[in-house]
C-alpha cells in the first residue's frame, strides 16, 4: 500500500487495519507506545487520510477471494453496446431484472437505452457492488433530470436463495428484459475453491451414477442460473440478454431439447473476452425471445458487426456445428462399423512414458531405464498424428497388459528387469488419483484390448483442430501404441487401413465431420462423433476409380473383400442388435 508517496508494508498495514482510531492524540499515543516516535501524525488530516485507505481496504476483498463469485464486470461501452442490439429488434421492456447485478453497468445502460422501463430488480451477494449500484442509479439521474423514474430495487441477497416467482407473478402481464452477465465459475472449480457459492440442488440436470461425478455433472453456475430463469420466466412475454461462455450457450442449447422451453429467436453474438475482460475464453451475448415458441437452433453473429457466422444446434435429434453444412452431408449421418477406440491411459506419464537417448530408454524423470525390450512399445500423442503415414515415435510406453484387469504377475519372471523398475516406482502407480484403478492388478493400464497389438490401424487426434486421418505403421515389426488422446482402429491387413482412411479423409466425409465437430470444445474429436459416421453410405458413394487414383497399389479384389468384410460385419453387428433386444424385450405372447 502507499500513502503520502511512501510504501507500507503488510505489518504495518495489518496494525493499523486493528487499530481503533478515535482521536490524533490517542492514535499517536499508541503508536509511540510501540515505536517511541513522538507525534507520528501532525494533523488530522493526515490521520483522515489513512483511515480511509484502510477502510477501502477493509472493503476490498482479494482476487482469490472473489474467486468463488465469477466476478467479471461488465464495462459501461459493452453494457451500453448490449442494450442498443438489444433495441434493434424492437422491444420495449418495462420490467429489468439483472440477476447478479454487480456494480450495474447493465441497469444504467438499460435506463440509457429504454424509455419503457417501470421496474428494476438488481441482486447481487457482494454488499460493496450494491453500494456502486446504488449510487450509479443516483448519478444517473441527478445528470439526466429528463428520464422518467421507474421504481428500483436493488437487492442485497444470494441469487440461489432469492425467489423469483414472486416478480414473474407480479408483472406476469408486462414485458421482461432479463439481461446481465452471471458468474463465470463451475461448480468443479467451487469445490477446489472450497466454495459454498452453487445451488443445493447442482445435479439438476438429472444426470446418473458415474456421469454425475465426472466430467458429465460438471456445470458452469451461469448455465444453472439461465436454466432457472427459463424455468420461471420462459412462459411470459419478454427477452432474455446474458453475456456468457460459449460452452454455456452449447449447453443451454443442447438441454433446450430435453426442457422444450418457450426460447426462441436465439442468437449468439461472439464477443473479444480478451479485450472486455482480459480472460482466454470464448464468449458471447445470448439472446433469445421469451414465451413464443420453442426454438431449438441459433444463429451465431459477430457482436461487433452483427456479421452471421453459422447456425447451430439440433437438427431433429442430432445435435450438429454447422446447420447448413450439415443439410448437404447428413446422408453420412448413421452408425460407424467398426469400434473407434481411445488409445492407452497410464496416467503416469514420469514412470510410464521413456525416450532413447544415446542408445538408453530414460524416463520423464530423466533416469536412464535397463529393461528388458519385450514390454516397450513405441507411443504416439496427439501431437505426432501428422501426414499420412507415422510409422516412427518420439517415444515409448510400458505396455502391462493385453487386455483391461489382466493379472500383472507374470512381468516379475519373465521380464525380471521391468518388474523391478515399476516395482521401485510401486508408490507412485498407487497415488494415481483416478478411481478406474482402484482394486485392479499393480501397474495396470487402460485403454488396451486385441485391437491396441494390432499391426495397421487408422488414428486421429482428440485434442487437434484437424479432421483429417492418418495410418500408423509398425516399427521393426512392433505394433505401435497411440495415447489416450487419440481414437484408432485396428486391422491386421494394411490394404484394409488403406482404404478406410481414403474413405474418412474423402471430401464429403471430411465436410460431414466438420459439420458436426465443434471447433471451440476442448476434445474436438470425441469416440461419439466418430461412431456416427455411416461408412457403409460412404462406400455407397464411392467409385472404384476414386481408390485407385488415391491409393495406387489396389486391385478390385481388394476393394470387393473390403466391402464383403464390412456387410458381414455390419450384419453381425446388427444381429448382435437385435438379440440384444430380444433379450431386453421379449415379445409378448398373444
Ligand atoms: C460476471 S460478474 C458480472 C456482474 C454484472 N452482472 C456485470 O455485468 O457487470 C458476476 C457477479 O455475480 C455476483 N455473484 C456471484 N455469486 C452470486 C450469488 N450467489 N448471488 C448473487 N450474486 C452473485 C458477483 O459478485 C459479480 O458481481
Amino acid at each position: 500500500m502507499n500513502l503520502f508517496q511512501a510504501h507500507i508494508s503488510i505489518s504495518v498495514t495489518t496494525y493499523f487495519s486493528s487499530l481503533e482510531i478515535v482521536s490524533l492524540n490517542s492514535t499517536n499515543d499508541a503508536i509511540e507506545r510501540i515505536c517511541g516516535v513522538k507525534n507520528f501524525f501532525e494533523r488530522q488530516s493526515e490521520l483522515n487520510e489513512i483511515n480511509k485507505l484502510i477502510s477501502k481496504k477493509r472493503n476490498s476483498i482479494s482476487e482469490t477471494e472473489r474467486a468463488e463469485y465469477g466476478d467479471f464486470q461488465t464495462n459501461r461501452n459493452l453494457s451500453d453496446a448490449t442494450c442498443n442490439l438489444l433495441k434493434q429488434q424492437l422491444i420495449s421492456p418495462k420490467i429489468i431484472i439483472e440477476p447478479t447485478c454487480g456494480k450495474g453497468n447493465f441497469i444504467i445502460s438499460s435506463l440509457k437505452t429504454f424509455k419503457s422501463i417501470t421496474h428494476i430488480y438488481g441482486i447481487e451477494i457482494y454488499k460493496p457492488y450494491i453500494w456502486e449500484t446504488k449510487f450509479a442509479v443516483l448519478d444517473f439521474f441527478l445528470n439526466n433530470t429528463e428520464y422518467c423514474i421507474p421504481k428500483i430495487k436493488i437487492i442485497h441477497y444470494n441469487i440461489f436463495d432469492f425467489d423469483f416467482n414472486y416478480i414473474a407473478k407480479k408483472h406476469q402481464n408486462d414485458e421482461f428484459l432479463i439481461i446481465g452477465n452471471p458468474p463465470w465459475v463451475t461448480n468443479s472449480k467451487l469445490s477446489v475453491l472450497n466454495s459454498n457459492n452453487f445451488p443445493k440442488k447442482s445435479n439438476f440436470k438429472k444426470h446418473k451414477g458415474l456421469d454425475a461425478i465426472t466430467g458429465k455433472g460438471n456445470f458452469d453456475i451461469a448455465e444453472y442460473i439461465s436454466l432457472n430463469i427459463f424455468e420461471i420466466f420462459s412462459n411470459l412475454k419478454g427477452t432474455f440478454s446474458f453475456l456468457i461462455k460459449n460452452s454455456v450457450a452449447k449447453n443451454i442449447l443442447k438441454e433446450q431439447k430435453r426442457k422444450h422451453y418457450k426460447i426462441s429467436n436465439i442468437k449468439q453474438f461472439n464477443i473479444d473476452a480478451k479485450k472486455e475482460f482480459n480472460v482466454s475464453v470464448n464468449a458471447s451475448l445470448f439472446t433469445c425471445t421469451l414465451g413464443n415458441k420453442s426454438d431449438f437452433s441459433l444463429s451465431e453473429h459477430d457482436f461487433y458487426t452483427s456479421k452471421h457466422i453459422r447456425n447451430y444446434g439440433w437438427v431433429n435429434d442430432k445435435f450438429v456445428f454447422d446447420i447448413k453444412q450439415y443439410q448437404n452431408t447428413k446422408s453420412y449421418e448413421g452408425k460407424f462399423s467398426y469400434e473407434w477406440r481411445q488409445g492407452i491411459k497410464h496416467d503416469l506419464s514420469k514412470i510410464m512414458e521413456l525416450e532413447r537417448v544415446n542408445g538408453h530408454f530414460i524416463n520423464n524423470k530423466q533416469e536412464i531405464v535397463k529393461i528388458e525390450n519385450e514390454l516397450v512399445f513405441g507411443l504416439l500423442k496427439s501431437s505426432d498424428l501428422k501426414g499420412k503415414k507415422v510409422n516412427k515415435t518420439r517415444k515409448f510406453t510400458i505396455i502391462t497388459q493385453k487386455k483391461i484387469g489382466q493379472e500383472t504377475k507374470y512381468i516379475r519372471t519373465q521380464y525380471p528387469k521391468t518388474y523391478k523398475y515399476l516395482l521401485n516406482n510401486v508408490v507412485l502407480f498407487n497415488n494415481r488419483k483416478s478411481s478406474i484403478y482402484k482394486g485392479k492388478p499393480l501397474f495396470s493400464i487402460f485403454g488396451i484390448g486385441d485391437y491396441s497389438f494390432k499391426p495397421y490401424k487408422v488414428a486421429i487426434s482428440g485434442m487437434y483442430k484437424t479432421t483429417t486421418f492418418s495410418i500408423v505403421l509398425p516399427n521393426n515389426k512392433k505394433p505401435i501404441m497411440l495415447d489416450d488422446t487419440c481414437y484408432l482402429i485396428g486391422f491386421d491387413s494394411l490394404i484394409e487401413a488403406e482404404i478406410t482412411q481414403f474413405l474418412l479423409n474423402k471430401e464429403k466425409t471430411q465436410a460431414f465431420i466438420r459439420s458436426i465437430a465443434f471447433t471451440d470444445a476442448k476434445r474436438m474429436i470425441t469416440k461419439e462423433l466418430l461412431m456416427r459416421i455411416d461408412l457403409n453410405e460412404i462406400i455407397n458413394n464411392t467409385a472404384y476409380k476414386e481408390l485407385e487414383i488415391g491409393i495406387g497399389a489396389i486391385s478390385e479384389i481388394d476393394w470387393i473383400n473390403y466391402r464383403e468384410n464390412l456387410a458381414q460385419k455390419t450384419f453381425n453387428r446388427n444381429q448382435q442388435l437385435d438379440l440384444f433386444e430380444t433379450m431386453h424385450y421379449p415379445q409378448q405372447k398373444i
